[in-house]
């Protein structure tokens, strides 16, 4: 802002403008917010708005939540499925779900899904997005090098040496942000019919929001690295790849958990 009138604001030429852009999308700024720009000077003060009056009581018996509506609706559907194309067509399909609305692609698996091996993510990220595979952005990358360390591949065809990957969430969260418990909820039929129809022998569960939809527990950093049973099957809590990223020393923990995975499948 400047009291100056005759300020046109600054020229940018396009070469700073892209670096600008460059340094904010580094910075997590990977989204516009709105199409227009808000003029916050021009917006009345917070302090002046009058406090919203309470919500009045309910006069009749209140009507049957919509969210449990939406997960019976989410339940129906992934029971009807009886493949994995059928699952994935009906994911796709399920409406009930807003983050569908601002995703550009459905993120439904990768890998071989005949693998022995299972892993379960939390939702598709920038990359994955644009994409339409869970796991292709850097962390995906790293999962595949730590994998790799112990023998298996998405690439690999035979079901011994291959793996199979999804997440929690098919659509991507805007932002990154955190999974909210009523999307955990609304997509955890379909997750529990996908482990039903891969039929994996082991699964690993990448991070915290699928221990929380499998397990419904949290706390990864003491939950990671001890066997558990999800969905019926061995199960075995790992860090995120992305973790790893920002946190180099648990790397020494990981090598840890895919040792004990490893032994497992040889065992
Ligand atoms: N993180 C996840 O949990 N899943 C992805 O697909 C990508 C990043």
């Amino acid at each position: 802002m400047t009291a100056d009138p005759t300020y046109r604001g600054f020229a940018l030429d396009a070469e700073t403008a892209l670096a600008l852009l460059q340094w904010q999308a580094e910075l997590g700024a990977d989204e516009p917010c709105l199409d227009a720009p808000l003029d916050r000077y021009v917006m009345p003060d917070r302090a002046e708005t009058p406090p919203a009056p309470p919500p009045a009581a309910p006069v009749v018996a209140k009507p049957r939540d919509e969210a449990e509506d939406l997960v019976a609706r989410a339940e129906a559907m992934a029971a009807a499925a009886t493949t994995l194309a059928e699952l994935a067509a009906a994911q796709e399909a399920f409406d009930g779900i807003e983050l569908k609305k601002g995703a550009r692609n459905f993120c439904f698996c990768d890998g071989n899904p005949g693998a022995r091996v299972m892993i379960i993510g939390e939702a598709p990220g920038e990359e994955e997005d644009r994409q339409g595979r869970p796991f292709v952005g850097r962390a995906g990358q790293l999962l595949d090098l730590m994998f790799g360390t112990i023998g298996l591949s998405r690439e690999a065809v035979d079901a011994e040496r291959g793996l199979y990957i999804t997440n929690v969430l098919t659509w991507r969260p805007p932002g990154n942000r955190r999974p909210e418990p009523a999307e955990i909820a609304m997509m955890l039929p379909f997750l529990t019919r996908h482990v039903e129809l891969a039929q994996p022998q082991l699964l690993v569960l990448m991070g915290n929001t699928p221990c929380i939809a499998a397990l419904n527990q949290q706390g990864i950093l003491k939950l990671r690295g001890k066997w558990t049973t999800a969905f019926g099957l061995p199960a075995l809590p790992m860090a995120h790849p992305a973790y790893l990223l920002r946190t180099p020393l648990a790397k020494r923990e990981a090598w840890a958990d895919l040792l004990s995975l490893s032994a497992r499948l040889e065992g």
